[in-house]
């Protein structure tokens, strides 16, 4: 099927669907799905009603879209994304970005779990990103460009918006909450990273290591879209601290920080100008 009919029709869908004029939307990453439940005048659908879609397959993913308002602001909060790892084609990954752009939404904030590669962050810190590292070799605009939605060869020197970072920033001291900046690594998942591979990543400039955003990010930026990113280190990365690393461990820390992340993004929503 043609792509962009596809994006078309997922769009269409979710336009029905959910009656919503958000200008904003956050993807909500693993264990940081309650920011969503917070929301008023919400209207649900969930992944699996979405043509086109497939349903995740990860313990702490949802996978839902929920468009409401917040203090007065049209968001739409997604529960759940589609990761490399699955197995899924990145135009899968990217496909939702992509529809949300074609509904109005022009800011993307991605949230995600990461482990943290920096010796001087702590588990349960949040880091704003400041760039990313694609250490996957693969990318969601490789394949005949979308013409409609942006150029072929898109800049990349400033995916991560510099206003919406410095106002995260200025939330986060008022709000007296940890905000690390740093560079994100992706990693193809799903196997953690082995401790020569964080070395690796260390000496490559990362400051946390993960799996997700980046596909997002980069379909965002190449339609033009504002983009924030903002991660949960769950863990310190392998080898930076003894011990092995648990998927529920990462839930366990996301859950416990989903508070500080809920105020950051109360604050960003209700502050930018859309
Ligand atoms: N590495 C990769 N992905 C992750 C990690 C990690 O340490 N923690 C949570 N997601």
């Amino acid at each position: 099927m043609d792509e962009m009919k596809r994006i078309r029709e997922v769009s269409e869908f979710l336009r029905k669907a959910l009656l919503s004029d958000a200008s904003v939307a956050v993807i909500l990453g693993s264990g940081l799905g309650g920011f969503a439940d917070g929301l008023s005048d919400r209207r649900t659908v969930r992944f699996a009603d979405i043509p086109h879609f497939p349903a995740p397959r990860v313990a702490g993913h949802v996978g839902s879209i929920v468009a409401g308002t917040f203090h007065g602001v049209s968001v739409m909060a997604i529960q759940g994304r589609f990761h490399l790892y699955e197995g899924y084609p990145l135009s899968d990954v990217v496909l939702l970005v992509r529809a949300l752009h074609l509904l109005g939404v022009r800011t993307l904030i991605l949230t995600n779990a990461c482990g943290a590669v920096n010796p001087a962050f702590e588990p349960g810190d949040l880091m704003v990103l400041s760039d990313h590292l694609n250490l996957t070799g693969q990318n969601p605009l490789i394949g005949k460009n979308l013409d409609e939605l942006g150029t072929r060869f898109p800049d990349a020197s400033m995916v991560y918006d510099e206003a919406l970072r410095a106002l995260a920033k200025r939330i986060a001291v008022q709000e007296g909450i940890t905000l690390r900046e740093g560079v994100y690594a992706w990693w193809s998942g799903p196997s953690y990273e082995t401790p020569a591979e964080i070395r690796m990543i260390r000496t490559l400039g990362a400051d946390a290591v993960g799996m997700s955003t980046v596909p997002e990010a980069l379909a965002a930026s190449h339609m033009k879209m504002k983009v924030i990113g903002i991660a949960c280190l769950t863990n310190m990365a392998t080898g930076i601290r003894p011990g092995a690393l648990t998927h529920d461990e990462v839930l366990d820390v996301a859950a416990k920080a989903g508070t500080r992340l809920s105020v950051l993004l109360s604050g960003i929503l209700t502050k930018m100008t859309q």
